[in-house]
């Protein structure tokens, strides 16, 4: 069978890309890539040092001298990887409501886009890849062999999210959830550079009644077409 080397995923906030893209990831045996985690931990660790996030030049020297590591998970908490900030543990403190709350605003800084967008150029080109993100099929990789824009609507995505971080004991509302999507969908599909749009050549999934497992068979099916 052919397949696919490189194949993306883009889409809003939790529509259910980093669950799609693990599975299809450990199906395929190919490295999974969450793009989103390196905004995170730019955005995390700004907020850490004391940065104004309004200030781009102080955040965007921050994104090309951050080391960001992604590896095999350390401990059984129901991680699917470890994030590392030069060497420190923030899988879990780039989920928190603040980060969140920050991250679109990072992410529409040109120069962090520069600084992040050729780590994962490097990595993906390597094949045996899922990567996923935002644009991921249309700047990132252009030439991926499979790109999946995954939709759903933002009543579903909040439902989806809210449960995630009761699961994990963050205290939030669904209100301010549903706000948070908004907000940076409004955000990561205006801005300047790279903004949030499926790639020409997409195949568009809507996953807003699809559980996890049908969603993974729906992309199972386009990998099969290259066979
Ligand atoms: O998991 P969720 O969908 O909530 O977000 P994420 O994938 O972790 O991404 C967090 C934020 O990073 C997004 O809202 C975008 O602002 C930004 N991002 C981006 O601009 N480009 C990417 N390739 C990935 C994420």
């Amino acid at each position: 069978m052919t397949l696919p080397q490189i194949i993306t995923i883009d889409g809003p906030a939790a529509s259910g890309k980093s669950t799609l893209g693990k599975n299809l990831a450990d199906w395929l045996g190919y490295l999974y890539f969450d793009t989103g985690v390196m905004y995170r931990a730019v955005t995390w660790a700004a907020l850490r040092a004391g940065i104004p996030l309004e200030f781009e030049t102080e955040v965007t020297k921050l994104a090309e001298t951050i080391d960001i590591d992604v590896c095999p998970p350390s401990q059984n908490d129901g991680r699917a990887y470890d994030v590392l900030a030069d060497g420190e543990d923030i899988t879990w403190d780039i989920r928190r409501p603040e980060v969140d709350g920050g991250v679109s605003q990072v992410s529409a800084y040109p120069g962090v886009r520069q600084a992040l967008t050729a780590q994962q150029r490097r990595i993906g080109l390597r094949g045996k890849v899922v990567m996923v993100g935002r644009d991921i099929g249309t700047v990132v990789l252009p030439e991926a062999d499979l790109k999946i824009y995954l939709n759903a609507s933002v009543d579903e995505r909040a439902r989806r999210r809210y449960k995630e971080l009761c699961d994990r004991g963050v205290q939030v509302s669904l209100a301010a959830i549903r706000e948070n999507l908004m907000a940076r969908d409004r955000i990561d599909s205006t801005r300047q550079v790279a903004p949030l749009r499926p790639a020409p050549d997409a195949t568009i999934l809507d996953s807003d009644h699809l559980d996890a497992s049908q969603t993974l068979e729906a992309a199972k099916n386009l990998v099969k077409r290259f066979q």
